[in-house]
């Protein structure tokens, strides 16, 4: 039997995810054993007012082929208005993206609580299926 090797492009994506919320609704969906792209790996935060826009391009520049940024709704922040002051960081990351030229479809920023795993599944499936139409990212490292 001769074995032949895939050569679909599977897009690696870093979630930046706020602890309270998305990082639990992630377990959330593990535990109700929910499938989900294997593509996600998770850098938890404690709060989504810890992400700096330099994180997002650390990842695009070191492997990732997208980044999903996801916290707290607004008004459910742990730490009162953490999320809120990511929401206020988009537009400066947005203009770094297009100085390092990079296709802001790249990222994509969601509001997932602890109880929405399945909303979270379904958002890391259709931003595979986005990566998979834009390919590979071009910027990353060699090697990476
Ligand atoms: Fe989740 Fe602040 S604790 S965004």
């Amino acid at each position: 039997m001769v074995m032949t090797e895939s050569k679909e492009f599977n897009p690696y994506i870093l979630g930046i995810c706020c602890n309270w919320c998305t990082y639990a609704g992630a377990d959330q969906a593990g535990t109700s054993r929910m499938q989900r792209p294997a593509n996600l790996r998770i850098m938890r935060v404690m709060c989504g007012g810890r992400i700096e826009p330099q994180f997002v391009l650390d990842a695009l520049m070191n492997g990732a082929d997208g980044v999903l940024v996801s916290h707290c709704h607004p008004g459910d922040c742990h730490y009162v208005e953490g999320n809120l002051k990511t929401i206020r960081k988009i537009p400066m990351l947005h203009l770094y993206l297009k100085q390092f030229g990079i296709n802001p479809k790249r990222v994509k920023y969601s509001f997932v609580s602890a109880s929405e795993g399945a909303e979270l599944t379904e958002i890391v499936e259709e931003f595979v299926h986005e990566l998979k139409e834009l390919g590979p990212n071009p910027i990353k490292k060699e090697g990476k």
